[in-house]
């Protein structure tokens, strides 16, 4: 039975989903130059995702009141790195995986060189969306993204993710590397919503953070569960695939009741983080839960 809890969330979820396919669909409406990077570019961003990071810039833009449409070009800036990252992620000298959002991963569809290109444009895209519209707080937005992105955030977890391969890391360092390779999109995201919002210094960018980051560890853990316990047609990517590349995990350090149980207490910790926001942040709440139940 579906609970009124996650029936809100549903709603919430299907407007940011339309919106932010709006937007992202609208940048090709304009040809690009080369006709094949466009289409590979359009394989790895527009074709499935849960798109759960957009859904994050719209439920904390607007915890903190910001209007709809101002939140559309961070919310299709960040889900541009976050489809760059899954397609270099998923090449064959990182993760090496064939199925992705239930398609052949673009590497794939296309050809290595196509898919690096792809991932280059797409990170390039992002940039440009969220700067055209000449927003207030533009600077902090860019180096926002900037920060999460690069050598402080999702690139440097992707570094040191390749390094653990065949590796026993103590949960520490697992956490440490989770936090980079997802937790900094997903901070990014709930950051880029309430600069949307309200300048750097406000206090409740740091309620959000904390609401983030326990939110970006329980999300990767979450997906390293999923890995053990979900089906290929489900989640859309071949099961099992950590253990095949012996990728140390929550599960494989914890087992899965002790990933589990990590999970759900950063989803306690994420939800009570939100309380001073009250009501406005409800939303936020829900999808903390909906995090760590999702089943793909
Ligand atoms: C997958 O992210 C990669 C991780 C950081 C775990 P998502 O589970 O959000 O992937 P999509 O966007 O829905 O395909
Ligand atoms: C991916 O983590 C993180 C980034 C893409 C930055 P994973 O390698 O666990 O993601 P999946 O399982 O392939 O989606
Ligand atoms: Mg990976
Ligand atoms: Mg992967
Ligand atoms: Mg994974």
């Amino acid at each position: 039975m579906v609970s009124p809890r996650h029936q809100r969330l549903s709603a919430y979820r299907e407007t940011s989903t339309a919106r932010v396919g709006a937007t992202l669909e609208a940048l090709f409406t304009e040809g690009g130059v080369d006709a094949r990077l466009d289409a590979a570019m359009r394989h790895g961003l527009l074709v499935g995702g849960k798109r759960l990071r957009p859904l994050l810039v719209y439920l904390a833009g607007q915890a903190l009141g910001a209007e709809e449409q101002t939140l559309d070009a961070p919310a299709a800036a960040i889900e541009l790195i976050h489809a760059y990252s899954l397609i270099h992620d998923d090449l064959p000298a990182m993760d090496d995986d064939d199925l992705r959002r239930g398609q052949p991963t673009v590497h794939k569809a296309y050809d290595e060189a196509t898919a690096i290109l792809a991932g280059d444009a797409l990170q390039a895209l992002a940039f440009e969306v969220l700067a055209r519209p000449r927003p207030p707080r533009l600077a902090a937005m860019v180096t926002t993204l900037a920060v999460a992105s690069g050598r402080q955030g999702m690139v440097a977890g992707q570094a040191l993710d390749l390094a653990a391969v065949g590796g026993l890391p103590d949960v520490e360092a697992l956490a440490h590397m989770h936090a980079h390779k997802t937790g900094a999109l997903i901070e990014a995201a709930v950051r880029l919503g309430g600069l949307a919002a309200v300048d750097e210094d406000d206090p409740r960018l740091a309620l959000l953070a904390r609401y983030a980051r326990a939110i970006g560890l329980a999300f990767q853990i979450h997906d390293d569960v999923l890995d053990v316990t979900g089906d290929t047609a489900t989640l859309g990517k071949i099961s099992g695939a950590d253990a095949a590349r012996a990728k140390p995990t929550y599960s494989s350090l914890l087992g899965l009741e002790g990933a589990r149980q990590k999970a759900r207490e950063l989803a306690d910790e994420a939800i009570e983080a939100l309380a001073p926001l009250g009501d406005a942040a409800a939303p936020l709440a829900e999808l903390a839960a909906y995090m760590i139940e999702r089943d793909h």
